[in-house]
């Protein structure tokens, strides 16, 4: 019996080396495969002054103002009509509005809120070849993940269920997205 095991487990380790790609550079470290979750999302350094800011939504009710930013590569290559290209991060990061004494938000000459400076929460959603593998069918955003962050960018550990739930029930027909979607779309 404890033989079988033996051999079993030399025969699985055989398997575990043959799985390294034979082309994979001496001292390199193999890449680890896919698994689902937010880890998959990582905010680049330098995202506030590449990524391109395509819309401003005022949220006068939650009395925010978010922003909404794509890399240039996704904003250069999206098309309308077909779904937005691999590679694409969108990020969306909130600021307060600026408040009156009494607490209601003010308005520029444009009529719209004006943004405290700095963030006070960022979200985020990327999307690559085959991401989304292992998540039930009732919560798979195609090969979206999703990511919070707070304003100054460190992971926030939360349930990201409602992202996928939300997203997923909204906007299945339009890529998982909503305003990168729609700007695309009339642009
Ligand atoms: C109740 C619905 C709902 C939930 C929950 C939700 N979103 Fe969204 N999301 C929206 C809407 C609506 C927009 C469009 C912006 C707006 O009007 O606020 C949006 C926009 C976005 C965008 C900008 C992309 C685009 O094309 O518009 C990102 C990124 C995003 N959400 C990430 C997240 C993340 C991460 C979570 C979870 C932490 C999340 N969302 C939870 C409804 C939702």
């Amino acid at each position: 019996m404890l033989k079988t095991y033996i051999l079993a487990g030399a025969a699985a380790f055989a398997l575990f080396a043959a799985g390294v790609p034979a082309g994979t550079p001496a001292g390199a470290q193999p890449r680890a495969p896919y698994t689902t979750g937010p880890h998959n999302i990582t905010l680049p350094a330098d995202w506030q002054q590449r990524f391109i800011r395509y819309a401003t939504v005022d949220k006068p009710d939650r009395r925010i103002i978010r922003h909404l930013y794509v890399n240039p590569e996704a904003f250069a290559a999206a098309r309308a009509g077909t779904p937005l290209p691999y590679g694409s991060l969108i990020v969306m990061a909130d600021s307060r509005a600026r408040l009156d004494a009494g607490g209601a938000p003010l308005l520029d000459q444009q009529g719209r809120l004006i943004a405290e400076p700095g963030w006070i929460a960022i979200a985020a959603q990327e999307k690559q070849p085959g991401w989304g593998e292992g998540y039930g069918p009732e919560i798979r955003n195609g090969e979206w993940e999703y990511a919070a962050f707070t304003g100054t960018g460190e992971r926030r550990n939360v349930s990201l269920n409602g992202c996928f739930t939300c997203h997923i029930n909204a906007r299945a027909q339009q890529d998982f997205a909503f305003n990168f979607w729609d700007y695309v779309q009339t642009r």
